[in-house]
């Protein structure tokens, strides 16, 4: 087991990887847990902390939604949460992002944890203290930096993850990997097919090796206002195909990295083999890698970026395999660079 800490703005978290899930009693303690989760979760893990209050909420992207927010808020009063209440998110992104929202905002905010069970959220979505809920079709529009007290990583649970749901969090450690480590990168591609065969060692190993990279970014740059920025590689477009519906978010994230590493290519700073190896792992692990896009038809949703400064975007490109960059680039232009 490895423990890492977070120190946030306001509060500190501690992330545990390579912990059982049932272990969490003893971080939790004595206190009036409620536990947050999703339909799925609910029916699979029935057992998981036994006699403790649940909301459950639909296992849809569309429960980070005003809507939904306002109905776990008044279950939270129906089940007579107070400020001692600590709010306890299991599931994967969408119910970690939800329940950090709902914690950081109910009487002006719970304590709360987490024990992510998607890979995404393993080794993305939970850690950083990003949450928040959808505007309509736009990610994230409405939510807070802030640190839960705790993140309880347990690989195990990655067994029961539907493929499609494996492959989304892939697409998020191949990113981790693209813009931090050339060594894991190539450790991705030997092991592609034992990690999609759900190996459990692998499956272990893949999350201590990817999680840690963005605990690390995270740890530096807290309030996203230099390097953490680089944990967006990929997402401008990615969110842009995503705000279209009907695509997972790591397919977007996916299809996004290979535009932005295209992209990269004709900005000058990535090199045709570098880019070769970034589609030959993107492929590896199943993604549609012929869909084409153009710039003209994703630059109004990129417009809507949260990291846009007026008619310019920080777009973060790939400088080769294992290191990225921040680059300062108006609109126009990006709407300019050859995608397709
Ligand atoms: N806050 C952040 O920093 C951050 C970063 C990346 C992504 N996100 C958010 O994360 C969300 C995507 O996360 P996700 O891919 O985990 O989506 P999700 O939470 O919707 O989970 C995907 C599906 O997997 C199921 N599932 C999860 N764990 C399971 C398990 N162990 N066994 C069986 N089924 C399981 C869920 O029920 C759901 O059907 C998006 O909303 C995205 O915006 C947030």
């Amino acid at each position: 087991m490895e423990k890492h800490t977070i120190k946030g703005a306001n509060s500190s978290g501690d992330i545990f990887i390579g912990m059982s899930k049932e272990e969490v009693s003893s971080l939790l303690g004595d206190r009036n847990v409620i536990v947050l989760t999703d339909e799925h979760l609910n029916l699979l893990y029935p057992l998981f902390l036994d006699g403790t209050p649940r909301i459950v909420v639909p296992a849809t992207e569309a429960s980070k939604s005003l809507s939904q927010y306002e109905a776990v808020m008044n279950q939270l009063l129906e089940l007579g949460a107070d400020r001692s209440t600590f709010l306890l998110g299991f599931g994967g992104g969408m119910v970690s992002d939800l329940c950090g929202f709902v914690a950081s905002t109910y009487m002006r905010g719970l304590d709360f944890g987490y024990v992510p069970t998607s890979l995404l959220a393993q080794v993305d979505a939970s850690i950083g203290g990003k949450t928040g809920i959808n505007l309509s079709s736009f990610k994230n529009m409405i939510g807070t930096f802030n640190q839960p007290e705790f993140v309880l990583i347990d690989p195990s649970v990655l067994q029961t993850l539907p493929e499609e749901d494996l492959r989304d969090g892939c697409a998020e450690a191949i990113k981790h990997f693209a813009i931090k480590s050339a060594e894991d990168f190539k450790w991705m591609q030997t092991n592609a097919e034992q990690i999609l065969a759900k190996d459990p060692d692998l499956l272990a190993e893949l999350v201590r090796r990817a999680a840690p990279i963005k605990i690390k970014i995270v740890q530096q740059d807290v309030l996203e206002k230099g390097d953490r920025k680089l944990l967006n590689f990929g997402h401008s477009y990615g969110h842009a195909i995503e705000a279209a519906g009907g695509k997972s978010h790591g397919v977007c994230v996916a299809q996004g990295m290979l535009l932005a590493g295209r992209a990269s290519k004709e900005i000058g700073s990535l090199s045709e083999s570098d880019y070769q190896r970034l589609y030959d792992l993107i492929s590896a692990f199943g993604f549609d890698t012929e869909e084409k896009y153009l710039a003209a038809d994703l630059i109004g949703a990129i417009k809507k970026d949260k990291k846009k400064q007026g008619d310019t975007l920080a777009f973060i490109v790939l400088n080769k395999i294992g290191d990225a960059s921040i680059k300062s680039i108006t609109f126009d232009a990006l709407a300019q660079v050859d995608i397709s």
